[in-house]
């Protein structure tokens, strides 16, 4: 028996990977985490599953599911939002498992960044402009925010932010940002990326609360940072024809020899 840790992807069904399908289908227990996790997804769930909302659980709650489906000998499907590796609370779910000696595996999944990134069809680390993508968060009321991972520390680098769980303090998060970035820097926001009703509003940082209006979904990533729709960047060196490298040597003396 293995609970299987899969990363269910940003919304669209069809964002999992062919492994974490193939590990839903196999289980017979499926324990997904709310309303972020799409029911195209739980639809691969074989007849007759065990599947439970893990929202109105707690962590004992969800321990007493897993430790039933060990005694039964049935692998479990545990489903979160987007990638395990970043908000997703399955650390304290694993350390509970190590110490129980109950086996597990993860699986990842797209997290919700990357489906906004495409939705605005944007490579976030442009040559000459960005090479580093934070992904932060601002306080909330389940999880406060080490004192130096604070959206002005952040800011001071002119990395791209993605800013998750935060659209609803964007007041705050535009005041950190402005004095460092500029109003002028172009700014995203995509609401519930890759879903059938899917938002996207671009702006810059003065003029995003207009842009906005009175939008109250909370599933949306901020993505700030200079490289967001911009078209005055360089072009890599790895393409270039004159760039000599080990795929394509290039001139009468290259530096990697066939
Ligand atoms: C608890 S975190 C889960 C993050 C997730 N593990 C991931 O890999 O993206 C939930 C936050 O992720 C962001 N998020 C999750 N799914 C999203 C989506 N489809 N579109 C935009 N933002 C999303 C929002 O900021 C939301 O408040």
């Amino acid at each position: 028996m293995t609970v299987h840790f899969i990363g269910a992807g940003p919304g669209a069904p069809d964002l999992i990977t062919l492994r974490g399908r193939d590990l839903i289908a196999a289980s017979p227990v499926c324990l997904y985490a709310g309303s972020l996790v799409p029911e195209g997804v739980l639809a691969h769930c074989p007849p007759g599953a065990r599947i439970v909302n893990t929202a109105p659980l707690s962590l004992d709650q969800i321990m007493d599911e897993i430790a039933a489906a060990h005694a039964a000998g049935h692998d479990v499907a545990r489903l979160h939002s987007g990638d395990l590796s970043v908000w997703s609370a399955m650390g304290e779910q694993l350390r509970r498992l190590r110490a129980l000696g109950i086996p597990y595996d993860v699986t990842p999944g797209v997290p919700s960044f990357a489906a906004a990134a495409a939705t605005l069809g944007a490579e976030l680390t442009l040559p000459g402009l960005v090479q580093s993508v934070v992904l932060t968060r601002t306080s909330g009321r389940a999880s406060a925010m080490p004192e130096a991972e604070s959206l002005t520390n952040f800011a001071r680098t002119g990395a791209v932010l993605a800013i998750h769980l935060s659209v609803h303090v964007l007041d705050k998060v535009l005041a950190d940002l402005i004095p460092h970035y500029g109003a002028d820097c172009p700014v995203a926001v995509v609401w519930r990326a890759s879903w059938p009703d899917e938002r996207v509003v671009r702006a810059t940082l003065g003029t995003l609360p207009a842009a906005i209006g009175a939008e109250m979904e909370r599933t949306a990533l901020i993505l700030v940072g200079p490289s967001i729709g911009a078209e005055a960047f360089e072009e890599s060196r790895l393409y270039a024809g004159d760039y000599d490298r080990r795929y394509r040597p290039v001139g009468t003396a290259p530096r990697f020899p066939e």
